[in-house]
């Protein structure tokens, strides 16, 4: 198996996504899977300009020429593409989406209607068959992903791929202000990976221990006591920098 992971953090790899989607990574390799992983904050990628050059002057092939270049050719060699997407103002982050929209040169202009009669555009060239979703948000409850993960299940099935499994972990502000509250997510994310591998699938047991948020919503006030803590210290900090400059 062929992994390709695309991290749409603006932290890229000081993120807490990029934790878990590390963790996933080490068991997909543990499974003998290979993976490559991408971080879109480090790349230049600019959203789709709707020219459909790809439908129509050069079909399969997208006119802009930046990063998307090298995601592409992965693109097409995965046979599982990872969205690791954390939650942005409700849904997935702009530069997960710049990604996804400029996968639209994948499609060609004509209309088929699909097998659940839905219609849509046929293929130039194969997205990956599978898909997963790691993703983490500040607030604790895990309502938060319902609009990405419908996003991201809708952009699946819309491009002929197959969701896998949604590996959601909430409360990454509390998470920053203990680490440690995240290891056991980390393992259980990483054994998600290893059985991807292996056998094609997250098992029912360790998708339910993943959707169990790392903390009670007692521990996840305290953690949030002293990140509000840390902020106002932050914010008096600043100001002083301020009043000095000025
Ligand atoms: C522009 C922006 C919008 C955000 N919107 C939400 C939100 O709607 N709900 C939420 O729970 N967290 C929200 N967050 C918090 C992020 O999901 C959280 O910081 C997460 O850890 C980001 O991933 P990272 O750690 O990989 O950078 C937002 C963060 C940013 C920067």
């Amino acid at each position: 198996m062929r992994a390709l992971i695309i991290n749409g953090s603006a932290r890229g790899a000081k993120g807490v996504t990029a934790k878990l989607a590390g963790a996933l990574a080490e068991g997909l390799v543990r499974g003998g899977a290979s993976v490559d992983t991408l971080f879109v904050a480090d790349m230049s990628i600019a959203p789709c300009t709707a020219c459909l050059s790809c439908m129509h002057l050069n079909p399969g092939h997208c006119a802009q020429r930046d990063d998307m270049d090298l995601v592409l050719p992965l693109l097409k060699q995965a046979d599982l593409l990872v969205w690791a997407a954390p939650v942005y103002t409700d849904t997935v982050s702009a530069q997960t989406k710049a990604v996804m929209d400029r996968t639209i040169c994948s499609k060609q202009p004509f209309l088929y209607q699909d097998a659940g009669g839905r219609v849509r555009h046929p293929k130039n060239w194969d997205m990956p068959s599978k898909v997963m979703v790691v993703s983490t948000c500040s607030f604790p409850e895990p309502v938060n992903f319902e609009p990405l993960v419908a996003t991201i299940r809708a952009q699946t099935a819309n491009f002929g791929g197959r969701c896998l499994a949604e590996l959601c972990v909430p409360g990454s502000l509390a998470i920053q202000m203990e680490p440690t509250v995240l290891e056991p997510h980390l393992a259980l994310i990483a054994q998600a990976g290893l059985e991807v591998a292996q056998e094609g699938r997250v098992r029912p047991g360790t998708l339910a221990a993943i959707k169990r948020p790392p903390f009670s919503v007692d521990r996840y006030w305290e953690l949030a006591g002293r990140y509000e803590e840390w902020c106002r210290k932050k914010q008096a900090k600043m100001a002083g920098k301020r009043d000095r400059k000025s």
